[in-house]
């Protein structure tokens, strides 16, 4: 058993220190934010992520995880200690290290002993470098310590599986004394024979900006390929599965949509395209994957325009999913945004709905006539848009949809509703890369 210390309780670092307490370690989640930190003393999670509450409960009640403001006593008491803070998109789209930076200078200071430091927080390249000449410049004389690239694959809404059942744990280490430590930590993975890849830190921290930018590349591939069948009569659904038979390409993430979000891609994608032009070699492909999501979530607001007649003013628009995507509160980057944006601004009324999100979107439109079921959202209104795949939008009755609705449109910007269905009920209705029927 291993004494752990995770800096940053968001989505990453509460996931990663319930997880390896749960992996058996003694694991102390350290964050200078009394609330957040209150909060998880008294058995509440500050965030909504499918497994969690369970996940801490165990280990809080089994005496393997605690939660602290107390930073430097934390890092004093730990072998290893994770930083998690988050590192916010920068004036320059590159990411903003300043909150590793400053964890970085703690760990200089109460570095009373041989330990591990390890990054999870996603970080441009280099990042560990600098990291090590702050602690360095901030420890005590003849301080010891390795560093390690950790970085994190979680998916909002299924972070837990994916901690606890991950495809490959990327271990970038700056000895093989560090190596060996972590590979410890994540003991049951390694017996359980998932891969453990083991790089030096530069190569890790390029793992993690290199799979995320190619996932936002892959959709916005998708995107275009699905803009591209609506203009040549074809169905992206099937597009996409005989592609994702190709071995080659696999059916992950090739789902059509109104644009990619979150706190991730959006992020990582600008940061990697910054970087690189520092580093004057430019990802032209990147670049044009932001380009396409920018001009996805504009073509989503054109299609709910059109529907309704090209003008939203003294429209009132159902807006359905308000969360970037399922399984999450959370809407950061979301396109639904956008969307509510794009209406309001052309002097239409939003009636909103999320199964989970619309606290959060309250934070970012407060005045959106909120609602609590789809039923309501839908009561009355000119169209309604689908922004984002929650399950019950999926089993909606369509012709209880269209009894309730002034007028029957309605844009699917996910393609969740099936096209017979919508036309056998009479719809007029438009989606990403199908068949679509309106008067224009
Ligand atoms: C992502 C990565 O998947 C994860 O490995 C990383 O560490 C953090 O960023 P997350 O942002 O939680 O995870 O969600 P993800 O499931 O990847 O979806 C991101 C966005 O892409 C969502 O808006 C989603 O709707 C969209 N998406 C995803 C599509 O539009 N089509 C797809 O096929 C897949």
């Amino acid at each position: 058993m291993r004494k752990i210390t995770v800096i940053g309780t968001g989505y990453v670092g509460l996931v990663s220190g319930a997880g390896i307490s749960d992996f058996g370690h003694h694991v102390t989640c350290a964050d200078i934010v009394e609330s957040k930190i209150k909060l998880l003393q008294e058995g509440k999670i500050p965030i909504y992520e499918p497994g969690l509450d369970e996940l801490v409960d165990r280990n809080v009640s089994a005496g393997r995880l605690s939660f602290t403001t107390k930073v430097d006593e934390a890092i004093q008491q730990a072998d290893v200690i994770f930083i998690a803070v988050g590192t916010p998109q920068g004036e320059n789209g590159e990411a903003n290290i300043s909150a590793v930076e400053a964890v970085a200078r703690s760990i200089g200071k109460n570095l009373n002993g041989y330990k591990v430091i390890c990054t999870k927080s996603t970080v441009p390249v280099g990042t560990g470098d600098r990291v090590c000449e702050l602690v360095r410049e901030t420890m005590p004389e003849g301080g010891e310590f390795d560093y390690v690239s950790n970085p994190e694959f979680l998916r909002e809404g299924s972070a837990v599986k994916d901690f606890l059942w991950p495809d490959r744990v990327v271990i970038g280490a700056s000895s093989d004394k560090a190596f060996d430590i972590l590979r410890d930590v994540y003991r049951p993975l390694y017996v359980n024979e998932k891969p453990m890849v083991h790089t030096n830190v530069a190569t890790a921290e390029m793992i993690k900006y290199a799979a995320n930018a190619f996932l936002a590349l892959k959709i916005s591939y998708i995107n275009e390929v699905a803009n591209l069948c609506e203009a040549v009569g074809a169905d992206v659904h099937l597009v996409a599965k005989a592609m994702g038979q190709d071995g080659r390409i696999s059916p992950k993430f090739l789902h059509p949509g109104p644009g990619f979000g979150g706190s991730c891609f959006p992020k990582d994608t600008h940061a990697i395209a910054a970087f690189s032009r520092k580093k004057g070699v430019p990802m032209n492909t990147i670049d044009a994957a932001i380009i396409t999501n920018n001009d996805q979530k504009k073509r989503m607001t054109e299609k709910l325009k059109n529907l309704v007649g090209g003008d939203f003013s003294g429209k009132t628009i159902g807006v359905l999913g308000l969360a970037f995507k399922p399984n999450t509160d959370d809407v950061r980057e979301s396109s639904s945004i956008e969307m509510i944006q794009t209406i309001l601004d052309g002097g239409g009324k939003v009636k909103a709905y999320d199964p989970m999100a619309n606290e959060s979107m309250k934070k970012v439109f407060p005045n959106l006539n909120y609602s609590h079921s789809w039923e309501e959202t839908c009561d009355d209104v000119d169209a309604v848009a689908i922004m984002t795949e929650w399950n019950e939008f999926r089993g909606m009755s369509l012709e209880k949809l269209k009894k309730i609705m002034k007028a029957p449109i309605v844009l699917d910007t996910r393609n969740i509703l099936s096209i017979d269905k919508l036309s056998e009920h009479g719809f007029q209705f438009d989606n990403v890369g199908r068949k679509k029927y309106y008067d224009s």
